[in-house]
């Protein structure tokens, strides 16, 4: 009975089927096609850094209307009067002086140090085109996921910078100086596109900056850019001199224990080979046997002669 009635929505089911995989082709590919299209970045070109916008309360990132993530700009940094932004392959420090802290940023840089919540940032994959850009910062875009994270797009690519420093009553210390990395996808593939990027404090302990509100705060970003997914092998030693010195180690470890066995060799070995030898020599003319010392005067003969020399080896082994 239920079986009869599947029977006849079959054709239907199938239909629907048919119908939905060809909408997901339809509505699947264009974005798609629209993304391959697009232009890859020019070397120098710039890219805008954006952030996710975060409320001081919990630093619980911000939605607007139609439940998108906020994202806004970077601040703007005193040295350029903009904010934040990279160039496509140019690799350089960059430093970014945030001229005032106000009193809510300061909650969040509070909220990123103590890792409530990271200073999750974006940059487009590719130059934006203009439809996205128009909406770029607007609250209520309406329907757009572009470039939301944890969305399918992939007009973004995040970066996420990891922010150290310790947490004090009164005061923050925020490691300022930064590195930057950024993978462009190979060229192979697609060229002038980010694949992937992330920025983190180095050495956060002694390279930091003293902020409270008010205060104005240096980041300095060491930029560095890769030409494809992987990363160049970086480790050879710890530096130049330490490694010159571990050869230098090798070969004069190498030459002595040279100079030992040449010492060995003529000191011990040799005057022992020497007395064997002439001892052999007194001993009889079995000088091909040689090696058999302590076997003098055996039971002589033909056979006798290869009895010897095995039980010479043997004893020598000993
Ligand atoms: C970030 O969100 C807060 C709280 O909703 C809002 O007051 C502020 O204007 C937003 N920042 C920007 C740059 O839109
Ligand atoms: C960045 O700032 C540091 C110290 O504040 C300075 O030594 C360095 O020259 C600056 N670098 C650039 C590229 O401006
Ligand atoms: C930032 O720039 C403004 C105007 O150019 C200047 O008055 C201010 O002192 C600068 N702040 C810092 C921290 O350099």
């Amino acid at each position: 009975m239920a079986d009869r009635r599947f029977r006849a929505w079959l054709p239907l089911v199938a239909l629907y089927a048919f119908w939905v995989s060809v909408g997901q082709a339809v509505s699947g590919q264009e974005p798609l096609k629209g993304v391959v299209e697009a232009r890859g970045y020019n070397a120098g070109e710039s890219i805008p850094v954006s952030c996710l916008n975060r409320t001081i309360e919990t630093g619980e990132h911000i939605t607007d209307a139609s439940g998108q993530l906020q994202y806004i700009p970077f601040p703007t940094c005193n040295e350029t009067g903009r904010p934040l932004e990279l160039f496509f392959g140019i690799e350089k420090d960059i430093n970014c002086t945030l001229d005032f802290i106000s009193d809510p940023f300061f909650h969040l840089l509070e909220f990123y140090i103590h890792n409530d919540a990271p200073l999750t940032c974006r940059i487009p994959s590719a130059p934006l085109p203009p439809s996205v850009l128009e909406h770029e910062y607007r609250v209520a875009d309406s329907t757009s996921q572009e470039g939301a994270l944890g969305t399918q797009s992939n007009l973004y690519t995040p970066l996420i910078i990891a922010l150290a420093g310790t947490l004090q009553l009164s005061h923050l210390h925020v490691g300022n100086s930064l590195n930057l990395l950024v993978h462009a996808v190979p060229k192979s593939i697609s060229s002038g596109k980010i694949d992937a990027a992330t920025a983190y404090s180095v050495s956060p302990h002694t390279r930091n900056a003293r902020v409270t509100i008010g205060d104005s705060l240096s980041l300095s970003f060491s930029v560095r850019w890769y030409p494809s997914t992987t990363l160049p092998p970086g480790w050879s030693g710890y530096g130049g001199h330490l490694y010159k010195s571990t050869f230098l180690y090798c070969l004069l470890s190498a030459g002595a224990s040279a100079a030992i066995c040449v010492a060995y060799f003529r000191g011990v070995d040799l005057p022992r080979r020497l007395r064997r030898y002439a001892r052999d020599m007194k001993g009889g003319s079995r000088t091909p046997g040689g090696y058999g010392l302590p076997v003098a005067n055996g039971r002589g003969g033909g056979y006798g002669g290869y009895g010897i020399g095995v039980g010479g080896g043997s004893g020598k082994k000993d």
